[in-house]
């Protein structure tokens, strides 16, 4: 099979069980992580009424509730708040979940919008997935307004080699695989995880493909031990 299908077909089979896999690996704190993206977005974006904001590779909707729970307390009104990814279980779960938002069985590549129509677009712990990631990221140039936003959060790959990073090593490569196996019971995708990460980019190697693609990085940040990585960036 076609390696971003064999990703795909991954995602379908541990689909039912994501959302608490992802909460145990990460103690709860992807939540922060999330809030804090969509915060600090609609304060670098300054509108009170926004139209349109994708999340792309949204899995089972998470990012989507955040953008709407965090525009309701910053009192920021947000007409559509549309969700993409390609797995067909992955989107199911969203949708039994989420009925008040759109969704769509698409790549990151082939998104359903006009050019310059999307305000923000958001990708969280998707972009590592997407292989023709070039391309994506042409994409998201394509349908978001001039100055529109391009949110990543995403495990990025460590630079470093200190303590920390030695811990989040450990974490990484010997604890995550193990639980998140037992919770969903599918060991394969979770050794992918950390495997996916070391050959993914470095933050830094992220924000200067972002630039030559002709986005300007406004906000960078690594947060718990450096495990996540948050990108905000604008399109020029
Ligand atoms: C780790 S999950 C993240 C889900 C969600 N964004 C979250 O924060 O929990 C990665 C998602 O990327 C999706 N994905 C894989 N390949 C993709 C592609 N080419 N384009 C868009 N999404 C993709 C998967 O189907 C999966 O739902």
């Amino acid at each position: 099979m076609e390696k971003q299908q064999k990703i795909i077909s991954m995602f379908n089979e541990i689909s039912k069980t994501y959302d608490i896999t992802n909460r145990v690996l990460s103690f709860g704190v992807d939540k922060s992580w999330r809030r804090m993206a969509c915060d600090l977005a609609y304060k670098f974006y300054d509108k009170n009424s926004i139209e349109i904001i994708a999340d792309v590779a949204c899995g089972t909707g998470d990012m989507c509730e955040y953008w709407q729970k965090r525009a309701n307390k910053n009192k920021i009104d947000v007409k559509t708040i549309h969700g993409i990814d390609p797995s067909s279980g992955m989107l199911d779960v969203a949708k039994q979940k989420l009925p008040q938002f759109s969704f769509t069985l698409s790549s990151a590549t082939n998104l359903p919008f006009e050019d310059e129509s999307v305000d923000i677009i958001s990708i969280s712990y998707g972009i590592r997935n997407v292989i023709d990631r070039i391309d994506a990221f042409k994409e998201f140039r394509r349908v978001l307004k001039p100055n529109g936003l391009l949110v990543i959060l995403e495990f990025t790959k460590n630079e470093k080699d200190d303590f920390r990073s030695k811990l989040r090593e450990f974490y990484m490569k010997k604890i995550l695989p193990k639980i998140g196996g037992l919770v969903s019971k599918n060991y394969e995708a979770y050794q992918y995880l950390p495997d996916s990460i070391d050959n993914f980019l470095s933050a830094k190697m992220m924000r200067d493909e972002l630039q030559e693609i002709g986005f300007i990085t406004k906000y960078q940040k690594s947060f718990s031990f450096d495990i996540s990585t948050l990108l905000i960036s604008q399109k020029v």
